[in-house]
């Protein structure tokens, strides 16, 4: 139960939309943040900007019209300074300007919302500096407790603007006005832009994210409906070379089983001739020798035609018994063929065992070594007209290697191997036993160059 849950997990887990929702969630989650992150921060600093410069357009058409003295010394004249201080003091800024500063080139104070800075050095803050460029710098942000700031300014979200005054002739900035003016609208306005910008983002990805999730979990859907009929193609296939070879088996066992049944009726016809019609021959040559026929040309005749019917026939029988294979090993059976051969044919083909040890195998294979050994000698010593024929018998790595060679005058096997009209089929017999134990019979010759007769047998692990 337990595994079959573990093995439906892992299941799970290996499907592609799965591993597409962990690897790429990461990855939107993470693009999320980051592009969330980027739009939201350009549209904070777009807003506090644009405040900024509202800020600073309403504080510049306050002011009259600036110059720099004719000595150059005064950056915003005393006029100026006046009509920023009622504005920021007294005016309708005075209730949401909390603090102001009004700051020469050298980052002297000229004048402040607390009269005791008049004339105190500062060293120039960025935004400042950014001012004394040219441009409106504004900054939104939460005072800390501070000695220079009211109490109750602290902890209320405040937009801190920092506006160039300009040279009405020569656009040349002549001193800076700094200011922090309340903001919690302006804070509402962000938090609210923020949410919708975060709202907005998180939809889009989203969106995306799951559009992607739907077509990879079609892919992944298909690809395991496809990885599911392989798998019941391969059984089925697995299934089918098993029958197959359930079925080899049998139509070879079929076959052994006829061979042996020939076998059988070709040792009774061998046993019949050689006890019954060569026995009455025998018995005929006797009587007609003690008929006491006259020394004639037919009596000679007669007798031995006889002699050679009667060895004719015992060829014959010898050709078609065969030992008792039962109580002989591979290479003692083969032993055999070459001296049964070598009797009966007064030839004297020579056998090279190379094998090791006794070799042991079933009846059929060693039938099939015997008939192969017993074809091709009677071939060779019939067709081939060789000085020489030899046989050699190898075992190695479960397969059993029978060579007969000659070096008579050859053939042509193309031509001749196959069912002829003559009824000859020796070789084409042999390359179906072996086929039928599932070896091969190889015949390699040229015309002039001799004969070799191979013989291939598996020993499968039941022969032991
Ligand atoms: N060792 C050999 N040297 C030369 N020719 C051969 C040799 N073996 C076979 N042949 C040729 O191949 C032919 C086919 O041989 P195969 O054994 O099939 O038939 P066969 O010997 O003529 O008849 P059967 O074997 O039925 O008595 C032979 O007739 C012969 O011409
Ligand atoms: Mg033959």
């Amino acid at each position: 139960m337990m595994t079959a849950k573990s093995h439906r997990i892992g299941r799970i887990l290996r499907s592609l939309s799965v591993q597409f929702l962990l690897a790429g969630g990461v990855v939107l989650l993470v693009g999320a943040y980051a592009v969330g992150t980027w739009v939201t921060d350009r549209i904070e600093r777009g807003v506090v900007q644009n405040s900024g410069a509202s800020a600073a357009l309403y504080i510049e058409s306050l002011l009259p019209n600036q110059t720099r003295g004719a000595e150059g010394s005064a950056s915003v004249s005393e006029d100026a300074q006046l009509v920023l201080r009622q504005a920021f003091q007294k005016g309708i800024l005075s209730e949401r300007v909390v603090t102001y500063t009004i700051w020469s080139e050298t980052g002297e104070v000229l004048d402040s919302f607390r009269p005791e800075q008049r004339g105190l050095q500062y060293e120039p803050s960025e935004a400042l500096l950014q001012a004394w460029a040219g441009d409106v710098a504004s900054r939104f942000q939460t005072l800390q407790a501070q000695a220079d700031h009211p109490e109750a300014t602290v902890g209320v979200p405040l937009l801190e603007v920092y506006v160039p005054i300009r040279d009405a002739n020569t656009g040349e900035v002549l001193a800076v006005v700094e200011f922090y003016q309340r903001a919690e609208r302006l804070a509402e306005e962000l938090a609210k832009a923020r949410r919708e910008s975060w709202t907005l983002v998180a939809r889009i990805f989203g969106l995306s994210g799951a559009f992607l999730f739907v077509i990879v979990h079609a892919g992944s859907r298909l690809i395991e409906r496809q990885r599911e009929q392989l798998r019941s193609q391969l059984l089925e296939s697995h299934e089918l070379s098993k029958n197959n070879d359930a079925l080899r088996k049998r139509v070879s066992q079929a076959a052994q089983r006829s061979t042996a049944q020939s076998e059988k009726i070709m040792q009774r016809i061998g046993q019949d001739l050689h006890d019954g019609v060569a026995q009455h021959l025998s018995l005929v040559s006797l009587r007609l020798e003690g008929a006491g026929l006259g020394p004639s040309k037919d009596a000679e005749t007669i007798m031995q035609s006889l002699k050679n019917a009667m060895k004719e026939l015992r060829e014959i029988s010898r050709g078609l018994s065969l030992p008792d294979l039962a109580t002989l090993d591979l290479r003692e059976c083969a032993a055999q063929a070459v001296t049964e051969h070598n009797k009966a044919h007064e030839s004297n083909a020579q056998f090279v065992d190379q094998s090791v040890g006794s070799v042991h195998v079933n009846d059929a294979t060693k039938l099939c070594v015997y008939r192969f050994l017993q074809e091709s000698l009677s071939n060779a010593a019939r067709h081939a007209v060789a000085s020489s024929i030899t046989v050699e018998l190898n075992v190695e790595d479960d397969w059993i290697d029978v060579l007969v060679s000659d070096n008579g005058r050859g053939f042509a096997p193309d031509e001749l191997l196959g069912v002829r009209d003559d009824g000859g089929q020796g070789l084409l017999g042999l390359s179906d036993r072996a086929a039928t134990l599932g070896g091969a019979f190889v015949i390699a010759s040229h015309p002039g160059n001799g004969t070799q007769a191979r013989l291939r047998l598996p020993i499968w692990e039941d022969d032991a």
